[in-house]
C-alpha cells in the first residue's frame, strides 16, 4: 500500500497591532538601537496589549484565518496541537481553548511543550496523526505571548522576544509533495542554561519567587548561542544528505527567528545563501514556537508546488528539529 504523506495545504498568522521598537525600548533600559541591530538584529516586536487576551486569542485569530484562507469547514478539523510555552494558564492548555473559540467543534488537541522547537515538535506530531491514516485534517500552531514573562527591567532578555501566531492545515497529500523527513532531538540537561525557574511543581508560585523575579526567562546568553549554531546546522546539514540535496536543491532554510548572527552563522556553515533563507526576525523577534510558522506566513506567496524546504530549530530544553518538507501547493488568490 501507497504511503500516506502529509501535505502543508495553508498557513494563518497573527500579530498583535502594537509594535515595540529599539528607542521605546532604550527609554526602559540601558541600550540602543545600535546595540540591539548590531547584535541580535531585531528593529522591533509586536506585543499584545489588550486586556483579557493572551495566546489563545492569537492562536485563535491564525486558526481562523487558515479556515477562510482553506476554505475548511471548522467541523471538520479532526486534532490540532499547539507548540506554546505560554499557555493562557497551566491548564486547560492553548490548544483546547483555541478549538472552543475557533468552532473546531469535532476536533481533540492538546499543547506541546518545547519552547522555540515548539512548532516543529507539534507538526510531527501532527504529521503522524495524517501518515497513520487516522485523521484527514490537522491544525498544527505554535503560538507564544513572550511578553507575560519577559523581565523589561532585564536588558539582556527583553531586546530578544515578541508576541505573535501562527498554523498549518495538514491533509493527506494528492502526489510525492508534502513532508518526507525529520530530526527531533532534546537534552533535558541544557535546562541549567535557558529555563523559567519558577511557577512549575519544583519552585510553586510564592510571594518570595515573585520578589525575586524568578516568573520570567532566564538565559546564559552565549551558551545557548553556540549551541544553537551548532545543532541546526548540524542537523539541517544531516538531513539533506541524507536525502541527497545540496543547497543547490534548497529553495528555502526556514530557520528559528532568535538572533540574526544565528541564523546567518547557521546558514553560513550550511553553505546556503542569505537569497535561500526566510528571515523576519527583524519586524517580530523572537516569538518562540510562532516564529517558523510565522516566516512561512509572511513568504508564502513565494513559494511553489515542489519547491524544497528545511525547517530548523533550536530551543530551551535543550530540543532541536529539522523538517525537510517539499511544498504541495502554488500561491493562491486571497494570499495576503
Ligand atoms: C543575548 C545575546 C544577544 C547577547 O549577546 P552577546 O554578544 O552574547 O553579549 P554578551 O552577553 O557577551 O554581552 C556583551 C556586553 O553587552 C552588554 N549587554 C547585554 N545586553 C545589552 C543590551 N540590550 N544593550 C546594551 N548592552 C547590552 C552586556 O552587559 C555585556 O557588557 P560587559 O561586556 O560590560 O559585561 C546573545 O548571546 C544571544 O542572542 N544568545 C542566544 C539567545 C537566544 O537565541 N535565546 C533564545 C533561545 S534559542
Amino acid at each position: 500500500m501507497k504511503k500516506i504523506r502529509a501535505a502543508v495545504s495553508g498557513v494563518g498568522g497573527f500579530v498583535p497591532p502594537d509594535v515595540l521598537d529599539n528607542f521605546e525600548l532604550s527609554r526602559m533600559v540601558d541600550t540602543s538601537d545600535e546595540w540591539i541591530m548590531q547584535r541580535i538584529g531585531i528593529k522591533e516586536r509586536r506585543i499584545l496589549k489588550e486586556k483579557g487576551k493572551a495566546t489563545s486569542y492569537m492562536g485563535t485569530k491564525a486558526v481562523k484565518e487558515l479556515l477562510k484562507k482553506t476554505n475548511t469547514d471548522p467541523a471538520s478539523v479532526d486534532f490540532l496541537v499547539c507548540g506554546t510555552v505560554t499557555s493562557d494558564m497551566p491548564f486547560p492548555a492553548a490548544s483546547q481553548l483555541i478549538c472552543d473559540k475557533a468552532g473546531l467543534s469535532n476536533a481533540f488537541g492538546y499543547d506541546v511543550n518545547a519552547a522555540c522547537s515548539g512548532f516543529l515538535f507539534a507538526l510531527e506530531t501532527g504529521r503522524r496523526f495524517i501518515e497513520s491514516g487516522a485523521y484527514k485534517k490537522v491544525i498544527v500552531v505554535g503560538a507564544d505571548m513572550m511578553s507575560s514573562i519577559t523581565n523589561y527591567e532585564d536588558r539582556t532578555t527583553c531586546p530578544l522576544f515578541g508576541d505573535g501566531a501562527a498554523a498549518v492545515l495538514l491533509e493527506p497529500s494528492a502526489d510525492d509533495t508534502g513532508i518526507i523527513d525529520s530530526i527531533m532531538g532534546v537534552d533535558g540537561s541544557g535546562s541549567k542554561h535557558l529555563h523559567m525557574y519558577a511557577g512549575g511543581s519544583l519552585h510553586p508560585t510564592s510571594h518570595e519567587t515573585v520578589d525575586k523575579k524568578q516568573h520570567f526567562v532566564f538565559q546564559e546568553g552565549q551558551t545557548v548561542f553556540k549551541f544553537a549554531v551548532s545543532k541546526m546546522a548540524d542537523i539541517s546539514d544531516e538531513i539533506m544528505k541524507r536525502n541527497n540535496l545540496t543547497h543547490n536543491d534548497i529553495k528555502y532554510l526556514v530557520p528559528h527567528q532568535a538572533n540574526m548572527r544565528i541564523i546567518e552563522a547557521t546558514a553560513r556553515r550550511m553553505e546556503i545563501n542569505r537569497d535561500q533563507v526566510m528571515i523576519n526576525i527583524e519586524k517580530y523577534g523572537n516569538t518562540t514556537a510562532a516564529t517558523i510558522p510565522l516566516c512561512l506566513w509572511d513568504f508564502e506567496s513565494q513559494l511553489k508546488k515542489g519547491d524544497n524546504l528545511i525547517l530548523t530549530s533550536f530551543g530551551a530544553g535543550f530540543t532541536w528539529g529539522a523538517v525537510y518538507i517539499k511544498w504541495s501547493y502554488n500561491p493562491k488568490s486571497g494570499n495576503r
